[in-house]
């Protein structure tokens, strides 16, 4: 496989609130994983944009601790490109409670950053179709967001 037949993939990561602290590491990671992190903001959701984001978890008894701790404070987040971008980024994540991932996988990042299941250090996209969705929430593709970031687009 050459850079011409790759399949670039985009996905959505984002740093919870407990470890935005741990920002600098967790970007480090990234970027010897040799993903690219194409675009990038910092912001602080409210409930109802904790809500729309975590919709996939209404009627879950989780759903209500999650959307508190997601709001607690700012997150950071990021799209992420490049060949399985999407399953790769998750690898890197590890099991979603962290106590688990230190027993499965002790070099993830909720391993090393995440305190349990709720805090557990950052989010992944699961799919192709839940990462087009959770990066058209964090940088809708219309609008003045769109400006400047068309160079960078080169990826369906
Ligand atoms: P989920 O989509 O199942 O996990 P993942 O983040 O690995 O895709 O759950 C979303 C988030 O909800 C998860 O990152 C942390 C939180 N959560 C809890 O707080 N308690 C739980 O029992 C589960 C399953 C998840
Ligand atoms: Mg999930």
């Amino acid at each position: 496989r050459n850079r011409l037949t790759m399949k670039k993939e985009k996905t959505l990561g984002m740093i919870k609130p407990d470890a935005v602290s741990k920002m600098g590491s967790i970007l480090d990671l990234i970027y010897l994983s040799g993903m690219k992190i194409t675009k990038l903001k910092m912001c602080h959701l409210n409930r109802n944009e904790a809500f729309e984001f975590y919709q996939e978890h209404q009627g879950k008894p989780f759903l209500d601790n999650l959307l508190s701790y997601i709001t607690s404070g700012p997150v950071v987040a990021f799209e992420l490109m490049g060949e399985g971008t999407v399953g790769r980024w998750r690898e890197l994540l590890g099991p979603t409670d962290s106590a688990v991932a230190r027993k499965e996988n002790p070099t993830s990042i909720r391993a090393r950053f995440g305190k349990d299941k709720t805090m557990n250090a950052c989010h992944g996209s699961d799919g192709v179709a839940s990462a087009a969705r959770e990066l058209e929430f964090f940088f809708p593709s219309v609008g003045p967001s769109r400006k400047n970031t068309a160079k960078f687009d080169d990826c369906t």
